[in-house]
């Protein structure tokens, strides 16, 4: 990545309240909700590197947009930094308390332990086929010659990698319901997250009514599927996460319980495919806009070579990080960016307004992968994936399996935009997807 010399930070534990708009709270979040990333973006340039928003319900938050300030929350102790707990303010009704992302501390650990190794570095790689196999079967039904979305397309394959993945299912029958029942979920949940104030029972139709019962019917499944696995004589010899999971010991030699595995296995199959789908259609979207960085990527797949379609990828994730910011609240007073802050702040590094500082990555409205081709990505300026004790778990899969599908979308099909104008940013859920899903026209069939 390219050096940058950053003007020397304020002098630590002077100062209590960082900078930020006076407009009111429900103002600053329909800012926020229009356009996240701009907003990000534009509060750093404004403000300066630490800044505050102020939301309904949540109250203030503190921003942090440069690199030694994220490192001083990533490196934070994690009893006093909590991620599960600011997690849990949004994710808690979907994912559970026993979710990795909601929990804190030890109970934090030892989920984590047991969830790392099957989305472990090279471990991955053994997904390869599947992921191939399952992305020329979508692109089979890409219309040709007319204007679609790419979207709902890399999510099916997303899902059918992440659902195969996790519970080792191959039944065409039970895989199709497993979908079925995770397309109503998500459909519920967005409402539910984004608006903490829905979360009460209004009756049956109501969206929290509507939320619990989709709820419900995944759960059920899981547990079913829990349930058969167990009794699956050799289970123990299988390498899909649901049965790694129920092999698997903490330090005192017990293993995880029903709620437990219910929570977890939700947890990777929603972190685990949506946010996948979304860096991908992205990674289209960009990459028909820029035909040379298109034509590039080709010569360089054609050539053998991977360092290209790697540095797409990160560029992608950098211009386009499909989630905006990663949340800690304080347990205790802590000093961040020379700040005094009070113990129940809400600590965020702004990713999308590290990724669009001049400074750190030179024209960042430009989508270069050449910056970087040297193959390294700042551990505390381009954050993608969070980082810290809570990096993403998936990050090395998430990767591998957006420069799988990646190398099959350009080497076999011919992509154009279906509107030469840049797609907006759009909320949904927790990321940022392109406005219209990422529309193009596919000439001719797949090769
Ligand atoms: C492009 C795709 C992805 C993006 C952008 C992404 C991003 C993130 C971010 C920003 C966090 C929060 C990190 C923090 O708080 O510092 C996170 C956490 C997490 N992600 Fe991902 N993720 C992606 C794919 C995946 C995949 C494929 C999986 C599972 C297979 C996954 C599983 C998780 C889990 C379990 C956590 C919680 C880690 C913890 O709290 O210890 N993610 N991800």
């Amino acid at each position: 990545m390219e050096q940058a010399t950053l003007p020397q930070a304020p002098a630590a534990g002077r100062r209590s309240s960082p900078p930020g708009s006076r407009a009111p709270a429900l103002v600053q979040a329909v800012r926020y909700l229009r356009d996240p990333l701009g907003m990000l973006a534009s509060h750093q340039r404004r403000y300066g590197d630490v800044f505050t928003i102020r939301f309904p319900f949540f109250g203030q938050i503190v921003y942090v947009a440069r690199p030694e300030f994220v490192k001083e929350v990533f490196t934070g102790s994690p009893s006093v930094f909590h991620a599960g707990e600011a997690n849990a303010t949004v994710l808690e009704p979907a994912l559970g308390p026993y979710s990795v992302l909601t929990l804190d501390d030890a109970p934090h650990l030892r989920q984590r332990k047991l969830l790392l190794p099957p989305f472990h570095g090279e471990r991955v790689q053994r997904y390869g086929e599947l992921i191939v196999d399952l992305t020329r079967e979508e692109m089979a039904s890409w219309p040709p010659n007319e204007a679609f979305a790419m979207r709902p397309h890399t999510q099916r394959i997303t899902l059918g990698v992440i659902m195969r993945a996790v519970f080792g299912v191959h039944d065409a029958g039970r895989l199709a319901r497993l979908e079925a029942l995770i397309d109503e979920f998500a459909q519920r949940v967005g409402t539910i997250t984004a608006f903490p104030l829905v979360r009460r029972d209004l009756g049956r139709f109501s969206p929290w009514g509507r939320f619990v019962r989709s709820r419900e019917r995944l759960d059920s499944f899981i547990y079913e599927e829990i349930a058969l696995r167990r009794a699956e004589p050799g289970h123990e010899e299988r390498d899909d996460v649901l049965s790694l999971l129920l092999t698997a010991r903490d330090e005192d030699g017990r293993p995880m319980t029903d709620l437990e595995l219910r929570d977890e296995l939700v947890t990777v199959l929603a972190a685990g495919h949506e946010t996948t789908a979304t860096g991908l259609a992205w990674a289209v979207e960009r990459l028909v806009r820029n035909p040379e960085v298109l034509a590039k990527l080709r010569d360089s797949i054609a050539a053998g070579e991977e360092d290209y379609l790697n540095a797409t990828v990160k560029e992608t994730l950098r211009a386009r990080p499909v989630i905006v910011d990663v949340a800690r609240k304080l347990t205790a007073p802590a000093t961040i960016a020379g700040y005094e802050l009070r113990a129940g702040t809400f600590v965020l590094p702004a990713i999308a307004a590290l990724h669009y500082r001049e400074d750190l990555f030179p024209e960042p409205h430009r989508f270069r992968p050449e910056r970087f081709l040297d193959g390294k990505a700042d551990t505390y300026a381009w954050i993608p994936f969070g980082g810290g004790i809570r990096r993403c778990i998936g990050a090395s899969f998430a990767e591998y399996e957006m420069r799988t599908i990646l190398r099959e979308f350009v080497t076999r099909a011919e992509l154009r935009p279906a509107d030469p104008k840049d797609e907006r940013v759009r909320p949904r859920n927790i990321t940022l997807t392109p406005a219209k899903g990422a529309r193009v026209v596919m000439t001719g069939t797949p090769g």
